[in-house]
């Protein structure tokens, strides 16, 4: 069982409310930019981009598919990506005619993204963009474009709304920063 996240959460850092509003304001966007441009395809990076996709296509007004796809980082530290990504589940369809949108929680060395973004290039789609929940740009290793940002975050671990502490607490409807101390202690 996991510990409680009260006893090493160290602050809330976007209540349910600001992230409600922000994604509200990221559907409209982009509603706005692919009206009348063809096929919309909202490709989702398992897992933590589910709760984000979720509400996003919710406040999507024009139609849209959507997918999803796993990566996973190769010898990675606990929070560290190695920068080496390997596909663990590919999408079911054809992107070469699609409007792609990948739906991400977060970048942070950008390596995940980057790797994606080359994979899918491959494929030939009609366009190509990244929109991110969070942006953790400090930690940034490699360049990423990232056309929609939900909110660029200080250099801290955050968790809820999708993003997980060993895989626990995606379920939470705020985004938490964690006081790696307090969660080491056991
Ligand atoms: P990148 O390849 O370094 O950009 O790592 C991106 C992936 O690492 C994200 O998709 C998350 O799954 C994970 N990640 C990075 N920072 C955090 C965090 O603060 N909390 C939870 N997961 C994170
Ligand atoms: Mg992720």
């Amino acid at each position: 069982m996991p510990r409680d996240y009260r006893t090493f959460m160290k602050n809330i850092l976007i209540p349910e409310e600001e992230l409600q509003a922000r994604v509200t304001e990221l559907g409209a966007q982009i509603s706005h930019d692919y009206r009348d441009k063809g096929r919309l395809l909202l490709l989702c990076i398992l897992r933590g981009g589910v709760v984000f996709l979720t509400d996003l296509m919710r406040k999507i007004h024009i139609p849209h598919e959507i997918e999803f796809m796993a990566v996973s980082s190769y010898g990675t530290g606990v929070y560290q990506s190695s920068g080496q990504v390997r596909l663990t589940l590919d999408l079911r369809t054809s992107i070469e005619d699609a409007n792609v949108i990948l739906v991400e929680d977060i970048i942070d060395s950008g390596h995940t993204i980057a790797s994606v973004l080359a994979m899918l290039s491959e494929r030939h789609p009609k366009s190509l963009a990244v929109c991110a929940l969070l942006d953790k740009a400090e930690r940034r290793e490699v360049f990423v474009p990232i056309r929609y940002v939900g909110f660029s975050i200080p250099n801290e671990f955050v968790f809820g709304y999708g993003l997980d502490i060993d895989e626990y607490y995606r379920n939470l409807p705020f985004i938490g920063t964690v006081d790696l101390e307090k969660f080491k202690t056991p």
